[in-house]
């Protein structure tokens, strides 16, 4: 027997393809802020099931029929040269777009038509929508820290500036879903550019939403799918293994089974898991460094991220510090976390990969700086620049 869903390890769920766990189980919060017109963020790390939470939220609105809800990114507006009025042409097409995906043809935003390029087109956009619609609208806008500088800022002036029309002018609830919690915005803006002109980047929202990673019994009710379905169990020993393995990463959750499941027992259902498939699935993933894992390790090129993970991996103290932003990206990355007094990686796997990757860099260093002629140019002078910034990194 083959089984029609699987454990999924590329881009977000989709309840009739994959296993998966409902993502509002512990959500009562986002349906208390909807119903009281709240605007609100969401933020994880990357592959944490923002954007499979986001799908199933918006579906699960338009099913109930009190709102009209969609999911869009902006995340083709992402890149730092677009110019202001490009890029909120960007995002109302990506809007426009998406929306299909999601809603009927009576309640789709505005035509394209008769809309040009202009500085507050977000703004205008989404108020014409909101008046030409009976229901409330719920705005769910992915990838927001993808936008830079006066882009991000120009978005979240022109939200706050439709706040007080809604719901009848504007949107209801957005929710902004990204890496980062709101706080941290303000570091992607320049120094001395476009300012909000508040103490708060997005200070009409109510609530700033954490999603967390699996618990042992959201593991164990994701693997139960797939025994329910083919009789192949994953007993609670394994399941311990993997949540150590794991810390309940949720596409590390994945990516061990379907590894052990598709990979090493190559979908013959009547082998039994062992403990030794999920020792080799651990060195399996790491050798491999999928995306998940090759995302995380390019983190490891920025200084900030090096000195605390470097820090770790030397034994040193680690004081938790909400004031420290540098600790505070770090964990927001994914890559450590607190327990109790300490600061740890968040997951055996993390633990293992980054002192090798970070090893393998030392070693490519001492091979570039062991030869002489590093700091000079073709022409035997010093190569001045490349001096300096040795001695600044040294
Ligand atoms: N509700 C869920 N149940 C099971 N696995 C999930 C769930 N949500 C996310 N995942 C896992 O996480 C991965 C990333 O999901 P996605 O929604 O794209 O996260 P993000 O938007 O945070 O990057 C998926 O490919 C899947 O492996
Ligand atoms: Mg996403």
């Amino acid at each position: 027997m083959k089984s029609k869903k699987y454990f999924n390890t590329t881009g977000f769920c989709m309840p009739e393809r994959h296993y998966m766990i409902d993502p509002l189980r512990n959500q009562k919060i986002i349906f208390d802020l909807i119903d009281k017109t709240q605007y609100f963020t969401i933020h994880a790390p990357r592959q944490t099931g923002k954007t499979t939470l986001l799908h199933e939220l918006a579906h699960r609105l338009n099913k109930e029929g009190n709102y009209i809800s969609t999911v869009f990114s902006v995340e083709n507006a992402g890149y730092k040269s677009i110019p202001l009025p490009e890029a909120m042409r960007t995002i109302i097409e990506s809007l426009y777009e998406e929306s299909s995906k999601f809603l009927p043809n009576n309640e789709l935003p505005p035509k394209l038509t008769g809309y040009k390029k202009s500085h507050n087109l977000l703004y205008m956009y989404l108020s014409a929508w909101a008046k030409q619609m009976k229901k409330p609208i719920v705005l769910l806008l992915d990838e927001i820290d993808s936008l830079y500088d006066d882009v991000l800022v120009s978005v979240l002036r022109q939200l706050r500036n439709g706040f007080q029309g809604r719901p009848k002018h504007f949107p209801s609830t957005i929710a902004l879903v990204g890496l980062r919690d709101v706080r941290e915005y303000k570091t992607k803006v320049r120094p001395n550019e476009a300012s909000l002109g508040s103490g708060s980047p997005f200070n009409i929202k109510a609530e700033s939403i954490l999603l967390g990673t699996f618990t042992k019994e959201d593991i164990t009710e994701l693997y139960n799918q797939h025994t329910k379905d083919t009789g192949q169990i994953f007993s609670k020993e394994i399941v311990d293994r993997i949540y150590e393995l794991t810390g309940g990463q949720p596409w590390l959750v994945n990516a061990v089974a379907n590894e052990i499941v598709e990979k090493i027992l190559k979908s013959d259902y009547t082998k039994k898991i062992t403990l030794a498939h999920a020792e080799e699935v651990k060195e399996n993933l790491i050798a491999r460094r999928d995306t998940h894992l090759d995302s995380l390790i390019d983190k490891l090129k920025e200084p900030r991220v090096k000195n605390i993970v470097s820090a770790i991996i030397n034994g040193d103290t680690l004081i938790y510090d909400t004031f420290n932003d540098d600790l505070l990206y770090v964990m927001d990355l994914g890559l450590i976390r607190k327990e109790k007094y300490d600061i740890v990686f968040s997951n055996e796997i993390y633990r293992e990969i980054i002192p090798r990757v970070l090893n393998f860099a030392l070693q490519e260093n001492i091979k570039e700086e062991g030869t002489t002629s590093w700091y000079l140019n073709p022409d035997g002078k010093l190569d001045m620049d490349k001096l300096l910034k040795a001695f600044q990194k040294f």
